[in-house]
Formats: structure tokens, C-alpha cells, sequence
């Protein structure tokens, strides 16, 4: 059977654009498929559009997963700094936010041309307005798509999560994984503001906290919304839930707690440093930030991506069961797995 790739990357977001160029770099004829009229919608669109790309304290304890082993290859093999050399190739200015966060000091659109950029010169072809509706596989992969079928030895998943429908997140990548035998650990919404009945004339009002869920903990800001709580600490500890949930509403001496936070718990001096929220849900996959859960990483090679069960068949990206905390370390997931497989491919 004759094909016109090598690779064909099912997905336009970070991790397939990063894996679509190293293959290309290696001399792979790569395609990338993307229903969007453009790639990289997630990209423009985070970090308040300037786009957190990494974070300077990378490490795989800011990364969940059910196998915590599996992700140390491939953050090993793509580091921040490989990322931020990239960066200064394309004469992108940056800064570090906090906490080791790196942001563009003007646009998100610019992580998008640099990766243009980088996909040109390594002759990878972005397809754009293309659908994937089925992969089947007989001598090489078939890709049936809304503008035809292709076909390649070699397919790299990278099509996301559930998160944010609305620019494009589907099921795909689940659908796949099952349709050639992957297990899924359940997709649940992560990075999320949580529903807390009860304390909407609070919303607005933000304070230091500690969040814990069985060992795991933050200190960072809360806020309370109309709907519930948000802000850092809660869209951390949300990754971690359904463990019971335990606020420290303050944390030590230092921490003056707003006056209406004070009124509202006045005479529970026992919750003001054990609240238990009584969660009710979360704002769903409208409003998380990532997916937590996915394709099984028992069954995927954590050096390259690759399926364990399919040869030629690689998942990259939010689709795989990696979920990193706030902070840069998502993109840096989907960077170093998109790059691990495209060394391979
Ligand atoms: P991603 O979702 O980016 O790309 C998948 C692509 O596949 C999409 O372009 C989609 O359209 C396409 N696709 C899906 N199904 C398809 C099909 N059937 N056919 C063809 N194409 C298909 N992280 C971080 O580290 N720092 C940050 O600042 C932020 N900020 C942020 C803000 C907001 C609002 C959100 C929602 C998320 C973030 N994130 C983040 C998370 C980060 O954006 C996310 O983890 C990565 O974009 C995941 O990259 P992937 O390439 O895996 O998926």
C-alpha cells in the first residue's frame, strides 16, 4: 500500500504540532489534521492569552497520574529549558510570573507562529478544517476524515480532552484508544472551580488558604465565586477530588482573614482552620482548565508514546491519563510527550 506520510497527527494543539515537528526534523513526511479553521486554539486562549508555556521547578511531583513513574522519561528528555531555547530562537520576550511561571510579555499568538514557523521549515503540512471521523488499520493506518481518506504506517493521537467544548475538545481520542483495546481511566473535569452552596454573598472575596485532600495540600489564594470557590488553591486541589476536602482559613498568624469571611464564620473557630466545604460538584468541563484521566499509561511506552498493544499507534498530550498542576506544567506535558513521540515516529 502506498502512502503519502509517514506520520499523520490527528490534532493541531501543542503536543501534535511538537511531535509533527520533530518527526519532520528526522526528514518524516508528516501531515497534521485539525478541524479548527487554525491550529493552537487552546494555546491563544490560555494563560489569559499569554500563554504559560512552562515552568522553571518542573517536576514529576507535579504531575497525577495513576502510574506516578510513568512521566519522568519524557520530562527528562524535554526540558523546560529545551522549550525556552526554542523561545529565544523566535525572539519571544517572557517573563516569569510567579512561582516559576513563564509567560509571553505580549501575546499567546506568538507561541502559535513560532510553532508555524517551526512546522514550515520542517516541511510538516497542516491540514485545517479536516475533521477525523474514523482510524482503521489493515497494512497501514486509514484516516477517514471530512475532506477524504489518508493513509501512513505511523498515527499520533494528539486530539485533547473534554475540556472547553466550545473551541473544539472531543471524544476522539477515548473513542480510539477503546476501538483498538486501550483501557481509559475516567475523564473527570480537573483544574476546576468547585460548586459550594451557601456563601454567595462572599463571592469576590479572596484569601490565603491552605486546600488539602488526603496528603496532597496548596497554599495559595481562594476565592469565593457566586457559584462557590475558586482561584489557585481550589483549582489545584479540585485535581485531586473526590478526596474529602479540608480549608485552612488561616493558615498562620500572618493571614488577617477578610472581615466578611470572618463574620460568615464567626463563632466556628474549629472550621476556620478544618472547613469542610460541602462540595455539591464542579463547573464541569465547560469551565476546567484540563482533563484529568485518560488513556491508560500501562498500556503506552513511557519512552516514545507509543502503544504497547499497537505498533505505529502513539498518544501525546492531555489524551493520555497525565495531568499536570496549575502553572505551566500542562504545556510542558504535552511539549515533552509530543517530542518523545516524534523521535520515534
Ligand atoms: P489540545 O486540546 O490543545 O489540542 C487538541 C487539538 O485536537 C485541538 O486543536 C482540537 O481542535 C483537535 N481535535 C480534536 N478532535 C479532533 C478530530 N476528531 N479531528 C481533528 N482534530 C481534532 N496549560 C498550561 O500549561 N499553561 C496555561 O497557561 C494554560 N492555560 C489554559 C487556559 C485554558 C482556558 C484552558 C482550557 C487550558 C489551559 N491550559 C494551560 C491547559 C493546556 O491548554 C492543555 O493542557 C494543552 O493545550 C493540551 O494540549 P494537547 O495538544 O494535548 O490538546
Amino acid at each position: 500500500m502506498h502512502s503519502d506520510y509517514d506520520a499523520i497527527v490527528i490534532g493541531g494543539g501543542a503536543a501534535g504540532l511538537m511531535a509533527a515537528i520533530e518527526a519532520g526534523k528526522r526528514g518524516r513526511r508528516v501531515a497534521v489534521l485539525e478541524h479548527n479553521d487554525r491550529i493552537g486554539r487552546k494555546i491563544l486562549i490560555s494563560g489569559g492569552g499569554r500563554c504559560n508555556f512552562t515552568n522553571l521547578h518542573c517536576r514529576p511531583e507535579n504531575f497525577i497520574c495513576e502510574n506516578p513513574h510513568f512521566a519522568k522519561s519524557a520530562l527528562a528528555r524535554y526540558t523546560p529549558a529545551d522549550f525556552i531555547t526554542l523561545v529565544q530562537k523566535h525572539h519571544i520576550q517572557y517573563h516569569e510570573k510567579t512561582l516559576g511561571q513563564l509567560f509571553c510579555d505580549r501575546s499567546a499568538t506568538e507561541i502559535i507562529t513560532m510553532l508555524e514557523s517551526e512546522c514550515r521549515d520542517a516541511g510538516v503540512r497542516i491540514v485545517p478544517n479536516c475533521r477525523v471521523n474514523a482510524l482503521d488499520r489493515d497494512e497501514h493506518f486509514r484516516v477517514s476524515t471530512s475532506t477524504g481518506e489518508f493513509t501512513s504506517p505511523g498515527i499520533v493521537i494528539a486530539s485533547g480532552g473534554l475540556s472547553i467544548p466550545k473551541i473544539g475538545a472531543t471524544d476522539f481520542g477515548y473513542r480510539i484508544a477503546r476501538q483498538f483495546g486501550h483501557r481509559i481511566v475516567s475523564p473527570r473535569p480537573a483544574l476546576v472551580p468547585l460548586l459550594v452552596p451557601g456563601y454567595g454573598e462572599l463571592a469576590g472575596v479572596s484569601t490565603e488558604v491552605v486546600a488539602s485532600a488526603s496528603k496532597t495540600t496548596f497554599r495559595e489564594k481562594m476565592l469565593f465565586t457566586h457559584r462557590g470557590l475558586s482561584g489557585p488553591a481550589i483549582l489545584q486541589i479540585s485535581s485531586y477530588l473526590p478526596a474529602a476536602l479540608s480549608i485552612d482559613l488561616q493558615p498562620d498568624e500572618s493571614i488577617h482573614i477578610p472581615k466578611r469571611v470572618a463574620r460568615a464564620f464567626e463563632g466556628q473557630v474549629d472550621d476556620i482552620h478544618h472547613w469542610i466545604p460541602h462540595v455539591t460538584g464542579t463547573e464541569g468541563f465547560e469551565k476546567a482548565e484540563v482533563t484529568a484521566g485518560g488513556v491508560d499509561t500501562n498500556q503506552l511506552s513511557s519512552k516514545t508514546m507509543e502503544s504497547r498493544l499497537v505498533p505505529g499507534l502513539y498518544f501525546v498530550g492531555e489524551v493520555v491519563d497525565v495531568t499536570g498542576h496549575l502553572g505551566g506544567f500542562n504545556f510542558q506535558w504535552a511539549w515533552a510527550s509530543g517530542y518523545s513521540a516524534g523521535q520515534s515516529i
